[in-house]
């Protein structure tokens, strides 16, 4: 059963979530500016749980040439960066509804051209480009109803280029509602749940079908 503080917080996020997209764009952003009004409010970058879920979530990608990169909900860049050091080659696009967030993650990987951040909302972003690989971790909780996740869900699959690579990573057991409308729109390769941690996880990961030779 969820925890109090849990119920309060899918109450808020919910009611926000009753607003047209735009509306609830601008208070996810106003909101998140307010959140990270002093640095790394979820400490993500010291964090040792946090550690160990980057970690996990890196080895369970299936072994591919992955040369463009997203990341969702970005936050101050902290996993940006971590992709950045894991594939050389790759041009990483972090998105975030957070100017703020987005100014720290900037500064994060001052100097490497590779990276690039975009502010955006995941239920209306639709930039032209497709990724070989694109992550959603710890963000889904704030879509709120189910038609918005259903929303931000087929966002995040039309980032897919042919043949690429959806990583989504949330608490477990919500995990299972979070990626109900992934599972139901997108092959799934893989689900690793992590219980043996104080707050568990879970890492689905999908494929699309490669493009016709
Ligand atoms: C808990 S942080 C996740 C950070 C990162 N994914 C990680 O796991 O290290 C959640 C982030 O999602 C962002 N966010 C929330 N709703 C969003 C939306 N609709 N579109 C884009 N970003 C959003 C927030 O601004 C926040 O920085």
């Amino acid at each position: 059963m969820p925890s109090f503080p849990e119920i309060m917080h899918r109450t808020f996020f919910r009611t926000l979530s009753l607003l047209s997209p735009a509306a609830q764009g601008v208070l996810l952003r106003r909101y998140f500016d307010w959140w990270h009004r002093s640095p790394d409010p979820w400490k993500l970058a010291t964090d040792s749980y946090e550690q160990q879920k980057y970690l996990a979530t890196l080895q369970h990608l299936p072994p591919r040439p992955y040369r463009r990169i997203i990341e969702v909900g970005c936050a101050e860049g902290v996993f940006t960066h971590a992709l950045a050091a894991a594939f050389p080659d790759a041009e990483i696009t972090g998105v975030d509804v957070s100017e703020r967030a987005l100014a720290r993650a900037r500064e994060r990987v001052r100097g490497n051209a590779r990276v690039r951040f975009v502010r955006a909302d995941i239920v209306t972003h639709r930039p032209a480009e497709r990724f070989d690989l694109v992550f959603c971790s710890e963000t889904l909780y704030y879509l709120g109803r189910a038609e918005r996740l259903r929303r931000a869900s087929a966002r995040l699959g039309d980032l897919l280029a042919p043949g690429g690579v959806l990583v989504a990573v949330h608490p477990w057991p919500e995990a299972a509602r979070l990626h109900h409308y992934l599972d139901a729109s997108l092959p799934r390769l893989a689900k690793e749940v992590y219980t043996a941690t104080y707050r568990p996880f879970a890492i689905s990961i999908y494929g699309t079908p490669q493009a016709e030779a």
